[in-house]
């Protein structure tokens, strides 16, 4: 079994997809021991608590510096000794200790198609602003690694998504949702708990 702690800041819509996915038995090997959320607004909080997984938040606001929260946030994670961390959608940078500790064992979600559309700041509806200001015909997802960088770790997955005319960036991004992210993300937990994802210079090999 693959114990997985899910990183969001939303709505959850991502958290949703791999819940789902361990329902319906696709990610039989997968178990959420927890959420965490930076917010405690976050919706994707409730849907935890809705499906009976420990929900937590750790907040920034809550603690007198950075580096507090940074041990708060980075301990909420071990004591669920995790085999794979998700960032869904969370907003916060992930402590550098924590990223070592974890080294290979954390993937992200972004929307659009990495290395376009991606690097601090650059997130959420924005990504799909970008793409449309750009005028790019397709964008799409990608599951990746988090090394010490903003979406620069090693790629595992990409799903394209073709932009229509008259895209708003909201349209967008729920045709990227609904047809990439939701698909890529518990696809790529599902090789994770098979052992199928292998790393070799830096680059990922899909078993
Ligand atoms: C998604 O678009 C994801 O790609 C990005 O943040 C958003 C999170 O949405 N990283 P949700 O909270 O999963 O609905």
């Amino acid at each position: 079994m693959l114990d997985i702690v899910v990183m969001v800041s939303g709505g959850g819509t991502n958290l949703q997809a791999i819940i789902d996915s361990i329902k319906s038995g696709y990610n039989k090997d997968v178990k959420i021991v927890r959420v965490i959320s930076n917010n405690k607004e976050a919706y994707a909080l409730e849907r935890a608590r809705k499906n009976g997984i420990d929900a937590v938040t750790v907040s920034p606001g809550d603690y007198k510096d950075r580096e507090s929260f940074n041990e708060a946030l980075l301990k909420a994670v071990d004591e669920v000794h995790p085999g794979l961390i998700v960032l869904a959608g969370f907003l916060v940078v992930i402590p550098e200790k924590m990223v070592k500790k974890y080294e290979n064992r954390i993937i992200n979600i972004h929307p659009s198609l990495i290395p376009s559309f991606c690097g601090k700041g650059c997130y959420g509806i924005k990504v799909h602003e970008k793409a449309l200001s750009r005028g790019v015909k397709v964008t799409g997802a990608t599951v990746h690694f988090v090394d010490a960088g903003t979406d620069t770790g090693p790629i595992i997955m990409q799903k394209a998504v073709e932009v229509r005319n008259g895209d708003t960036p909201q349209i967008l991004q729920k045709r990227v949702m609904e047809e990439a992210e939701w698909k890529i993300l518990p696809e790529a937990i599902r090789l994770f708990s098979q052992g199928k994802i292998i790393l070799k210079d830096k680059k990922v090999i899909v078993e």
